[in-house]
């Protein structure tokens, strides 16, 4: 039998023991290095908060497998089994440039089913987390269900490329929404942004092409409080490859995609 209240408290536990260990290299020098082309970026951090996770995880679930962005987890074909899902540093950017506006994220997946998602802004010592079926909670506090809203009241994150020409989507289909809503925001970090759509900070938060960690908590969480998470195209995400993402309140999600993003006939 699976015991997914000490899984609970045990990511949780793991996930403030990497926080303690991010605020503690504050204070020393960062070895930066460059991935796919030189802004996508990683520091020793990244990949060493990867690797603590990987270790805990293995003494305790030596079963269980692991998908990392920095690679030390398992290859993995299929979410069979019980998957948890790490970005040790989520705007990693920002923690290089800004030493905050970055966060862990970390799901755990049942067959491809979320049950936990824990993110934590490192910074503000803010610990976002649920469990399936539980509530969702900032620290010890449960986080409000979420209303719906209207595009002309709406805040809504997104990044500025995907309002100029790019190869991912047209533009035209985006600048409408950006006129329409009261106002837009871009933090540079996929994780805490949807948090902020689970806070209510945000209403929504759209991005053309994110991996699987990157939003593997943020959907546990979001969905646990009542709103909807979808590619650009309204379809399901697989957690297995790179896609579009749309999150969003409830009522808001079905305008945007109907009104805006044409249902996804693009
Ligand atoms: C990135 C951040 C960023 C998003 C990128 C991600 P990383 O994650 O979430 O906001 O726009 O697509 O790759 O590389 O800092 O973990
Ligand atoms: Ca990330
Ligand atoms: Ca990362």
């Amino acid at each position: 039998m699976m015991n997914w209240e000490s899984i609970y408290a045990n990511a949780k536990e793991w996930v403030i023991e990497a926080g303690d260990r991010i605020r503690s290299s504050f204070d020393k020098t960062l070895n930066i290095q460059t991935k796919s082309n030189p802004n996508d970026l990683v520091t020793n951090m990244d990949k060493e908060i990867e690797q603590f996770f990987i270790a805990r995880i293995k003494e305790v679930y030596p079963e269980d497998k692991i998908m990392g962005e920095e690679g030390f987890g398992d290859k993995l074909t299929s979410l069979e089994g019980i998957v948890w899902i790490i970005d040790p540093i989520d705007g990693t950017m920002n923690f290089i440039h800004q030493q905050r506006n970055f966060a862990i994220s970390l799901g755990v997946y049942e067959n491809g089913v979320g049950k936990i998602g824990i993110i934590y802004d490192v910074v503000h010592d803010e610990l976002y987390h649920a469990f399936s079926g539980k509530g969702a909670y900032l620290n010890k506090n449960p986080i409000p269900h979420l209303e719906e809203t209207t595009v002309q009241e709406s805040i809504i994150a997104l990044n500025a490329t995907w309002v100029m020409e790019n190869r991912r989507i047209d533009h035209n289909l985006m600048i409408p929404l950006v006129r329409a809503v009261r106002g837009t925001r871009s933090y540079g970090t996929a994780a805490l942004e949807m948090v902020f759509v689970a806070t209510g900070r945000v209403d929504s938060y759209l991005s053309m092409r994110l991996s699987p960690w990157d939003y593997a908590a943020g959907v546990v969480i979001i969905e646990e409080l009542g709103g909807i998470v979808t590619n650009l195209r309204g379809e399901k995400l697989d957690f297995l490859t790179q896609d579009s993402l749309f999150a969003a309140k409830p009522g808001l999600h079905q305008t945007i995609l109907k009104e805006y993003l044409k249902d996804g006939k693009w």
